[in-house]
């Protein structure tokens, strides 16, 4: 496994590798890796010739006074877990991402305001800059993303259509904790009683999920079913938003008539912020 960390030598790697008819499969990571992100990179190995993991931390993607500072970075115990998924691994310094006159920003309109949207501002803006200038560097025929960050692969796949790009987005499945907790990079800022605690938003989705495959088609109605199952865990502090959602285009749905809804939602626990979503594609 090598280590690269500037661009321009990237992107010589992988136009070489390409020539000789090798084709890349690309994982971008903001690193504290955990087996959801090696999950992607299994994925990708068997798909891939070459696989290309990154690891940065994004500045652009952090809103004003969220956890940038906090996040946290463990890139000796990263490498660690790469070596034998990872052929590559793009390590980029702030300033090869960001030179100090950087003025150019990628914007998805409408999906971008949606679910987290309003929560996070700039976020996706952040999310498809650094992802489109990594593709650019990468240069990868496959691109792997989990669902467990629906709206950032819904947004990223939007991009790779309307700007023509040269490669397959392909969404993989959440990995999970056997309580149903959705793994994160940021569980490490739980304490125990709140990770536990956290595995009520998974449970809140199943209820709705549940209400969406008996019949019930009114998502205000599911919406409260998902509530009621949060209010149920006094540790969540917070419900920034819980509801079901077009699979395509992220918007809220009134009445459930098409067959591609997400549910997803955003809680806080403790002080730490959560999402998570489920696909439902078998009704009725
Ligand atoms: P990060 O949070 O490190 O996640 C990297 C990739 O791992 C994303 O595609 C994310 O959806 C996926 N992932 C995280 N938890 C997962 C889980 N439990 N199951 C399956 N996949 C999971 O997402 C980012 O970084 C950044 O926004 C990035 C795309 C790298 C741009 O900076």
């Amino acid at each position: 496994m090598e280590t690269i960390r500037l661009a321009r030598v990237m992107r010589e790697t992988a136009i070489k590798e390409k020539r000789n008819g090798k084709s890349i499969g690309f994982v971008p990571t903001m690193g504290a890796l955990h087996e959801g992100h090696l999950s992607l990179l299994r994925t990708a190995r068997a798909e891939n010739d070459i696989v290309v993991a990154s690891i940065f931390v994004n500045p652009t993607q952090f809103s004003p006074g969220e956890d940038f500072d906090r996040y946290p970075r463990s890139v000796g115990d990263d490498l660690e877990k790469l070596e034998g998924l990872a052929d590559l691994v793009f390590l980029p310094e702030k300033e090869t991402m960001y030179p100090p006159d950087f003025s150019t920003r990628v914007e998805i309109e409408g999906m971008s305001g949606a679910m987290c949207g309003p929560f996070r501002p700039g976020h996706f803006q952040g999310v498809a800059t650094v992802v489109l200038k990594l593709f650019n560097i990468v240069q990868p025929s496959r691109a792997y993303f989990g669902q467990k960050d629906y709206q950032q692969a819904a947004i990223i796949k939007r991009m790779a259509r309307d700007l023509d790009l040269p490669l397959e987005v392909i969404v993989c499945p959440t990995v999970r904790e056997s309580g149903g907790l959705a793994l994160s990079s940021r569980n490490a800022y739980l304490k125990p009683e709140e990770r536990k605690a956290a595995a009520a938003l998974y449970r809140a989705l199943q209820a709705g999920a549940k209400a969406l495959k008996e019949g019930q088609r009114e998502a205000g109605l599911i919406g409260g079913i998902m509530r009621k199952a949060l209010s149920e865990e006094p540790l969540v502090s917070q419900v920034q938003y819980i509801s079901a959602y077009d699979a395509e285009t992220l918007k809220e749905l009134v009445i459930i008539e098409k067959n591609n809804v997400v549910l997803a939602g955003a809680v806080v626990v403790g002080t730490t912020r959560l999402i998570d979503n489920l696909l439902v594609n078998d009704l009725k």
